[in-house]
């Protein structure tokens, strides 16, 4: 399959929305229809688009349809750590029907590239405990890190 990863542009939106927050799509799969409004997906793919905020996004373009298969969203931040800033992988996915064809290798790779451009010492996702198959993936990409995620209580 021929996929072509590249910036989100604005004409992008209606695709990207239908990925994002439409039948099967990312927010569907995390069951968080409830939590995501139209206010903040708009505000956030505003975010994508707007060169004075460290927020961007990737699609995986199928070069036979012209149509966006996946996306990654990812946005950098300071850290205590580095000089250099941190990558945060914040949202990968890929449409159902075009998995376990080495899309989401793509997007994750065109990221670590990012990091690069944006001169980021590191790069860094989580995921779920449960979500098996993105960490078959993850397992071939990246190194596990050992640490938990914590939340304040809601
Ligand atoms: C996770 C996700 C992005 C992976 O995308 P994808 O395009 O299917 O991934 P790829 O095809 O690039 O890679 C899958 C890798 O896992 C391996 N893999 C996946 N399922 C496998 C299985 N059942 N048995 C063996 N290997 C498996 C593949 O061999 C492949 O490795 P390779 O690149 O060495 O061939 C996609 O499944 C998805 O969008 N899931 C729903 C949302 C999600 O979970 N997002 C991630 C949140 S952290």
């Amino acid at each position: 399959m021929s996929v072509t990863i590249r910036p989100i542009e604005a004409k992008d939106k209606e695709e990207w929305l239908n990925l994002w927050t439409g039948a099967n799509g990312y927010i569907e799969f995390y069951k968080s229809q409830d939590k995501i409004t139209p206010e903040i997906s708009n505000a956030t793919f505003d975010r994508f688009l707007d060169a004075n905020t460290p927020m961007y996004s990737a699609v995986a373009v199928d070069d036979s349809t012209g149509k966006i298969i996946g996306f990654a969203n990812y946005l950098t931040h300071l850290n205590t750590w580095t000089i250099e800033d941190t990558m945060y992988l914040n949202d990968l996915f890929v449409s159902p029907d075009n998995r376990l064809k080495g899309v989401g290798r793509k997007l994750i790779e065109y990221v670590y590239k990012e990091a690069d451009r944006l001169n980021c010492g590191k790069c860094y996702w989580s995921t779920q405990f449960e979500n098996h198959r993105a960490q078959l993936l993850y397992t071939k990409v990246g190194v596990k890190s050992g640490f938990l995620t914590y939340f304040r209580p809601s």
